[in-house]
């Protein structure tokens, strides 16, 4: 048994989910100021996906940092890529508290965050100053970027352009997070009308040419994510990101149900089938997402086709030190 699961597991289980998640991220805080600048690249085999050279495949998901609050601890635990956000153009406070809920039997999360985030202008400002004060992370820092609340989806194009404008100059890569179950209405933007518009709004902010990739839901079908894949890539998306939360709680034991999406182990299998789907039609490559939690489940994402991994869940309930070890066992 791990220190973790001994000992600051059941520590932190006694808070509710969102003040342990608070709690973490204060000590990463503590972490990355004292080890300062010095935060060594992290270990791995490098892996070279849409333009950009990643230490190790194996990074954070979205969700977890969505300030880039502690943008330099991650590489600490050994990720070799982190993905700030979800970001939206005006800063929003999400779903009421409590949104985030365990199910430590099915190693699960439920969570219905909502988008909570400072909004582009302040996110932006504060990974600027990071550069400058050189505590920027030595690996690659994705940014994933959400509608906001208040906008409705015709003017999605326009709330998404907004923020890749302030941000672009900071993410090695982007992702067009249209999978959510947690704002009414996102995961519409995932029809072909809808993702044109905004792949090709982003397109028009981006001269360097910056890889922008599509998030999708686990819940779709076969012909959707034909159609999904087939619309993007015609827009020039550099990749895809399977998978974002389930509303499927069919692994949810009854009385234990929330209203929001379902993560981690129950998520696995249904997120490596959709992963798998779009490998196989996608020309571009594609992020494998949904219940990674130990070295199998991670070389699971690999044979379906994954380049590169992420995880949150399996952080939560398998403790810090699986990123390293998921990265040292990817090596082939
Ligand atoms: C509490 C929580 C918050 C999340 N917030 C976001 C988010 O803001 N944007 C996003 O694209 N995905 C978000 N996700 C989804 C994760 O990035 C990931 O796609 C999903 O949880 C499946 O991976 P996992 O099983 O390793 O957790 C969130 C997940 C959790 C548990």
């Amino acid at each position: 048994m791990s220190l973790y699961s001994a000992i600051a597991r059941p520590l932190l289980f006694l808070l509710p989910a969102e003040a342990a998640h608070e709690c973490v991220m204060k000590m990463l805080t503590m972490a990355a100021v004292t080890f300062g600048r010095s935060v060594p690249a992290p270990d791995g085999n490098p892996v070279e996906c849409f333009g950009v050279r990643f230490p190790n495949a194996v990074g954070l998901a979205a969700g977890m940092d969505k300030n880039g609050a502690v943008l330099p601890a991650w590489p600490l635990l050994g990720f070799g890529f982190v993905e700030v956000g979800t970001v939206t153009a005006h800063a929003q406070p999400g779903n009421p508290v409590p949104r985030v809920f365990r199910l430590p039997r099915q190693r699960a999360l439920i969570n219905r965050m909502g988008f909570n985030n400072e909004g582009a202008r302040a996110v932006a400002d504060r990974l600027a100053s990071l550069r400058r004060a050189g505590r920027w992370p030595r690996v690659p820092v994705g940014i994933n970027l959400g509608k906001s609340r208040v906008t409705p989806l015709e003017q999605a194009p326009e709330d998404y352009a907004y923020s890749f404008r302030q941000l672009r100059e900071h993410g090695d890569y982007f992702a067009v997070n249209v999978s959510s179950p947690n704002t009414p209405g996102l995961r519409e933007l995932q029809a072909a009308g809808h993702l044109r518009d905004i792949l090709r709004a982003l397109a028009r902010e981006n001269p360097e040419g910056k890889p922008v990739l599509v998030k999708i839901a686990p819940d779709l079908s076969g012909e959707e994510i034909d159609g999904i894949v087939a619309c993007g890539e015609a827009e020039g998306a550099a990749g895809w990101i399977a998978t974002n939360t389930t509303l499927d709680h069919s692994a949810v034991p009854p009385g234990c149900d929330e209203e929001g999406g379902l993560s981690g182990e129950p998520l696995r299998q249904m997120s490596t089938r959709v992963l798998h789907r779009v490998v196989s039609v996608a020309g571009k490559p594609v992020i494998g997402v949904g219940g990674v939690s130990d070295p199998e489940s991670a070389r699971g994402k690999i044979a379906a086709g994954a380049s590169l991994v992420q995880l949150y869940t399996g952080l939560v309930y398998r403790g810090p030190g699986l990123p390293k070890r998921l990265a040292r066992e990817l090596l082939p």
